[in-house]
């Protein structure tokens, strides 16, 4: 049966959609745009009521330099089309006239249409269908497509062209900013790798800056234990020595004294010597106390409860205070080094109590309990403030943290304003 003019329209759009149907489809799928725009110009190609030849190609366009540049194409072009159409500005030839107007464009063969400037040498009749790629932001470019001379135009085949360059620019559009965005995403990257390697640096400088820091505070403690020990060694000698080299002089002058003494008739002469053997005692004794204060043999002797207990009497003999003693318990297994460092630590003490806290009475308090020593000195004078005990200026207080802190010692000092100052000291007996 021969085909009616209805038959063939409607054989017409059935490929009309078809066409557009395959188009959207490789469109959308995921890829490469170029080959994207490849198979969509292949498909075109296919629409035989266009009767479009097998070559067509897509120009970008840039539209702040007004200028289009090839940027795919399909089927067979010589080297010197790709080499001459590599850039046409907008106005120029059929291309680049569709970019300035916007509009689809079709010339029926290139050797008869004026607009067709640009010749090349190889050049065959051919007609063209020239089709704007316009986006949601204007023109992304240009699709040519070549046909054979005098094609027959269909108005409606038109719309479908535009249509399919509509597909094509929001595709183009899509893999742009899909580009865009995997480069800034890369930027990115390379800025928190960059900002990682620096945040690395740093701490590994910091931690090998601690580690540094840290030694150095290791050899300052380990140097000023070594101070301490050094110190009393040369106060147990000079102790030593100014107890028998002064003591046995004193007291060798004090027999000449008393001997010369039992010679002389002159009565007045008589008693200047008395006063003479006198001044020797009270010479004799403040040797004897400075001998005993700077390094009590009593505490290498008799332990530190004699010695504490000694040294209180001494401070209530001298000063008005009254200082209960009788919470003091000897502790057998106390090294010597660390009885000199608990002994030392209660004579800062009490010459703090003396000259700062203003009291009339302390307490000490000394003994072990489920392996800790604890020593507490307690006194009902002003208080210590707060600031005094964290102020890296109480050199005092330092001192004797410092001297407890090789035996594992720590030291409290508790205030309160009006009632008086409490220092604890507690270390494990095991260091000892
Ligand atoms: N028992 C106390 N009662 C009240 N205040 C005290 C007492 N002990 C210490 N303080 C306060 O703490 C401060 C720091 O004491 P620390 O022993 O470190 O220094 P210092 O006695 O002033 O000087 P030094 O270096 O000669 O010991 C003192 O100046 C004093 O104000
Ligand atoms: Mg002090």
């Amino acid at each position: 049966m021969p085909k009616t003019p209805d038959d063939n329209n409607i054989e017409r759009l059935t490929e009309e959609y078809r066409i557009l149907h395959k188009v959207a489809k490789i469109l959308e799928a995921p890829g490469d745009l170029t080959t994207m725009l490849k198979s969509a110009m292949k498909v075109l190609t296919e629409f035989e009521d266009l009767r479009v030849e097998s070559k067509a190609g897509i120009f970008l366009a840039d539209t702040k330099k007004k200028v289009l540049r090839l940027f795919v194409t399909y089927g067979n072009f010589s080297q010197e089309f790709l080499q001459k159409e590599k850039e046409v500005p907008f106005g120029d030839c059929l291309c680049g006239r569709a970019a300035a107007s916007g509009e689809l464009l079709m010339s029926e063969s290139c050797f008869s249409d004026p607009r067709h400037e640009r010749t090349f040498s190889d050049m065959e009749a051919h007609g063209h269908y020239i089709i704007p790629l316009k986006g949601s932001s204007g023109l992304v470019g240009i699709l040519f497509l070549y046909t054979n001379t005098h094609p027959s135009w269909y108005r409606h085949s038109q719309e479908v062209l535009l249509s399919i360059g509509g597909l094509i620019a929001g595709a183009i559009q899509r893999k742009q900013i899909e580009q865009e965005l995997a480069a800034y995403h890369n930027h990115l990257e390379a800025v928190i790798k960059e900002r990682t390697r620096q945040v690395t640096m740093s701490t590994n400088q910091l931690i090998s800056e601690i580690e540094e820091h840290k030694k150095t505070q290791a050899q300052l403690r380990n140097l000023s234990q070594r101070i301490q020990e050094v110190r009393e060694e040369e106060k147990t000698r000079i102790s030593r020595e100014v107890h028998d080299e002064l003591g046995q002089s004193l007291t060798a002058l004090k027999m000449d004294l008393l001997r010369l003494n039992r010679h002389l008739a002159d009565k007045d002469a008589e008693s200047r010597l008395n006063l003479m053997v006198d001044l020797v005692d009270t010479t004799l004794l403040s040797v004897q106390r400075i001998a005993m204060e700077l390094r009590p043999p009593i505490l290498d002797a008799f332990g530190l409860v004699e010695a504490m207990t000694w040294q209180a009497g001494e401070y209530q003999k001298r000063f008005d205070l009254t200082i209960e003693t009788c919470a003091l318990k000897d502790i057998p297994e106390v090294s010597p080094a660390l009885k000199t460092a608990l002994f030392r630590v209660f004579q800062e003490s009490m010459t703090n109590i003396v000259r700062h806290a203003g009291a009339s009475q302390a307490r000490l308090s000394l003994g072990e309990k489920n392996g800790v020593i604890q020593l507490v000195i307690e006194d009902n004078g002003s208080g210590i403030g707060a600031e005094k005990v964290t102020d890296s200026q109480s050199l005092g207080l330092i001192g004797m943290r410092e001297r407890l802190s090789p035996f594992g010692g720590e030291i409290t000092f508790a205030g309160v304003a009006g009632q008086g100052t409490t220092l604890t000291v507690t270390l494990p007996l095991e260091k000892a």
